[in-house]
């Protein structure tokens, strides 16, 4: 009832309300974090993990949701212009959206240490150990420049894992076609509070709290 009230009341201003309109009522929301906002410390702090999760995520939720219901007025009314303008807003706020909800399911107060059974067989593969991957994906995310992401993604066509580091805006699986497993968020809003400007301590810290039964989960998924 709820949903079909918010159907009624966006689509109301359309003469005709499209089939896109009522498609795309859908609303995205922000999704609880699976642990408390503490549960990280002291590897990444209460603050820090709010502000992240509470208005930063939060903001491009509700971008997000801003966007496609502009979008879904400029497909009713045929408006290609205003439709191509609102691209950059969706795949900002929607990348946003998509790399904080893998993000915090990569994250675990129970995490740490090393994966093990078939993730681990795979990285020893591709990267030579564990340390050598360690070091190429803190490498390759200290040096983004200014903000973005690491990554550790699988390519089905090659049937093997891969690192790399996005500084633009688009989603790890449009421009490399990576699955992604585990990303780590390198925009200072992930750790300034805590660690300042020096990403390299941030980095360190990091590897405390990842959940590497969820990344072998995605692995195991994206195989499938
Ligand atoms: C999401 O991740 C992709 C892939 O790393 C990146 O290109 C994009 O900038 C990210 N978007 C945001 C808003 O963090
Ligand atoms: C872990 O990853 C899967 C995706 O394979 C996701 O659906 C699931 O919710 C995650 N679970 C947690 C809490 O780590
Ligand atoms: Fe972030």
């Amino acid at each position: 009832m709820l949903v079909a009230l918010g159907v009624l009341r966006r689509c109301s201003t359309n003469v005709v309300p499209a089939v896109s309109c009522l498609l795309s009522r859908q609303k995205h929301t922000l999704p609880d974090l699976p642990y408390d906002y503490g549960a990280l410390q002291p590897h990444i702090s209460a603050e820090v993990m709010q502000l992240h999760h509470s208005k930063h995520h939060a903001t491009y939720v509700n971008n997000l949701n801003i966007a496609e219901e502009k979008y879904a007025e400029a497909l009713s009314k045929g408006d290609v212009t205003a439709q191509i303008a609102l691209q950059p807003a969706l795949k900002f706020n929607g990348g946003g959206h998509i790399n904080h909800t893998i993000f915090w399911t990569n994250l675990s107060p129970n995490g740490g240490g090393e994966p093990e059974g078939e993730l681990m067989d795979a990285i020893k593969r591709d990267f030579g150990s564990f340390e050598k991957f360690k070091e190429k994906i803190t490498a390759v995310s200290v040096g983004v420049q200014g903000s973005g992401w690491g990554w550790l993604g699988f390519s089905k066509d090659y049937n093997r894992l891969q690192v790399v580091s996005c500084s633009n805006q688009d989603p790890l699986h449009g421009t490399t076609g990576l699955i992604p497993l585990l990303g780590i968020d390198v925009w200072e809003h992930a750790y300034y509070l805590q660690y300042k400007n020096v990403r390299p301590d941030y980095l360190k810290a990091v590897w405390n709290v990842i959940n590497w039964e969820n990344v072998t989960e995605r692995y195991r998924a994206a195989r499938k």
